[in-house]
């Protein structure tokens, strides 16, 4: 059995957080394994008693021993641990913790490190003699934790010290409380919130409708494109291709085709058949790589003579794409493109707005006729596939997209508009990929404001502001992470800052560093006392310091197209 251990500040008190063996029937969890001869029980186990705790907030447990030694074991429940050493002759005497165990997450943001166990697992905690301890449940569920004891029963070995004059005791608990009683109302809310609009809003697309992403390599991303589909590179932790297609599944797609190019071999790995968001992506080969005008066309089969929305896998929208869809069919319209306001149009497709009417979309225009660019959203019919056969190749030899709008209005079809305005697209800058992870966590990764705890947060290390932190990863030494950001699974995060609006990608090891608005990618390795602001860095990077090298100076490897501001 392996045992996952956590340090604490205090002398003598020790977390393990215990796997156990289970099947089809349950668990069974394994509290001395190899009997009493375990070095956990070096002291033996005289006495062997089960606490339960069936009352929330009521605390339980109040006490510490002058010579016994404790093991306790958490069975269910979720609480709030505090210990405090009254040890006189122990280096941390004075000293509290506080520590959440349990089943549920409960997402406190108040710095408190929280351990989240598996249904079924256990925490052991283990206690030396001055350790005073004492546990608040937290929720509705009775909290049951089983203990043994180094000795037999003793009335005289016992300190019952009142939890109110326990130093800290009561402020840490009332802390905990109050967090947890607003984000309960503010659940209650959210709740009543979102059951209100959802009476308001249809909960289903009315007709039949086809999707399609496409998402095919192209140099667009320099230089992380090089040697990656850009769609793939990470924002907010997951490749940004994931959230249209979340997007879709939201609302209610169970097919989606993805465009591809015949070498994005890499790109089917990482999306994989759609399984993992219980639908079927189909992947269409681009042969063509000469625009969105042929990416559009390599659907024509997979599209049949369904309407169909195209979702551009380098953009992201906060949109109800379900009553937007249904707005296309109630208003009997052949196209329908998303419009969003931007500082520079001169960059997209713009249209030209005439008595509410879309006269004329231009690709790039010199001089925009309007403040809005068509975002990466479009509705067709199967008329788009006639418009292909109709356009020519543009001055930078693509099929372009526009056209196909343009064909639309000069075969007096319907296309109508719609303005959405949280829009993010990628436009091939560095810089965008930093706006896009800004975007992602504060419209998707913490839309609701949650934290999320799979790994661990080991003694010292502190959290401020909202936090992701992926499964296997480690926070420890004088660490402090303040939000919003996430990290990947599998990292470790060592005697380092990292603050707002940073995203670091899984089996990453951030060590002495501090870092901020930064974008890391994957299997990244840095140690270094500069502080990194700003910054993209790619997979499997590695940034250390070169202060020991001779000749002193500093020393780069970087592939084409890179930047480095030092
Ligand atoms: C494409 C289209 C452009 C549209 C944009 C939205 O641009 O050509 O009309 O405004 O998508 O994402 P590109 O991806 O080539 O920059």
């Amino acid at each position: 059995m392996e045992i996952k251990h956590i340090a604490t500040p205090i002398k003598g008190l020790n977390l393990y957080l215990n796997k156990v063996v289970s099947d089809p029937r349950g668990s069974y969890c394994d509290m001395a394994p190899g009997g009493t001869d375990n070095p956990l029980y070096a002291d033996g186990i005289k006495h062997i008693h089960a606490s339960i705790a069936t009352h929330k907030f009521v605390p339980r447990g109040g006490h510490y021993h002058f010579r016994l030694k404790e093991n306790f074991f958490t069975l269910s429940g979720t609480a709030l641990w505090y210990f405090y050493d009254f040890d006189k002759n122990s280096p941390t005497y004075g000293q509290g913790y506080s520590v959440v165990l349990g089943y549920d997450k409960l997402g406190l943001d108040l710095g408190i490190p929280e351990y989240t166990i598996d249904r079924g697992a256990a925490a052991q905690i283990m206690i030396s003699p001055g350790v005073y301890h004492v546990y608040f449940p937290l929720t509705d569920a009775e909290t049951v934790v089983a203990g043994t004891g180094s000795l037999d029963y003793d009335a005289e070995d016992y300190d019952r010290t009142k939890v109110e004059d326990v130093p800290g005791a009561m402020e840490s608990f009332e802390r905990v409380k109050a967090a947890l009683l607003k984000i309960e109302s503010k659940g209650e809310a959210e709740e009543r919130m979102e059951s209100i609009m959802e009476q308001e809003k249809p909960a289903k697309i009315t007709q039949k409708i086809k999707a399609i992403i496409p998402a095919a390599k192209n140099n667009q991303q320099r230089p992380f494109s090089y040697n990656m589909n850009k769609h793939l590179i990470p924002l907010g932790g997951r490749p940004m291709i994931f959230y249209p297609i979340e997007s879709l599944v939201d609302a209610g797609f169970s097919e989606i085709g993805i465009i591809v190019g015949e070498r994005d071999s890499d790109l089917r790995k990482v999306v994989g058949d759609g399984s993992r968001w219980g639908i079927t992506i189909e992947y269409i080969v681009q042969k063509e790589l000469m625009g969105l005008g042929s990416a559009v066309m390599s659907a024509k089969e997979y599209v049949g003579e369904d309407p169909f929305i195209v979702y551009l896998g380098d953009n992201v929208a906060k949109c109800d794409l379900i009553s937007i869809i249904n707005r296309y069919f109630d208003e009997k319209m052949n196209a329908m493109l998303m419009l969003a306001k931007v500082n520079k149009p001169q960059r997209f497709g713009v249209p030209e707005i005439q008595n509410g009417e879309i006269v004329r979309v231009e690709e790039r225009p010199m001089h925009p006729r309007s403040e809005f660019a068509v975002a990466g959203i479009y509705i067709y019919d199967s008329n788009a596939f006639r418009a292909m056969e109709e356009i020519d190749l543009s001055d930078r030899g693509q099929y372009e997209i526009s056209d196909i709008h343009n064909y639309y209005i000069n075969s007096d079809l319907k296309l109508g508009f719609e303005e959405i305005s949280k829009w993010w697209k990628d436009r091939g800058n560095p810089e965008d990929l930093l706006e896009g992870n800004k975007f992602i966590l504060e419209n998707f990764v913490f839309a609701k404001g949650e934290n999320r705890i799979d790994g661990e947060v080991i003694g010292n290390a502190k959290i401020d502001g909202r936090v992701v932190i992926g499964r296997g990863s480690r926070v420890t030494g004088k660490s402090l992470l303040r939000g919003p950001l996430v990290i990947g699974e599998g990292c470790l995060i060592k005697d380092s800052y990292v603050g707002p609006y940073t995203s670091i990608g899984s089996g990453s090891e951030i060590n002495n560093t501090e870092i901020e608005h930064s974008l890391i990618m994957n299997g990244v390795n840095i140690y270094t006392d500069k502080k990194i602001v700003n910054s993209i860095i790619g997979n499997n990077v590695s940034i250390t310091s070169g202060e020991d090298n001779l000749p002193k100076g500093k020393q780069v490897i970087v592939g084409e197209n890179s930047s480095i501001k030092w």
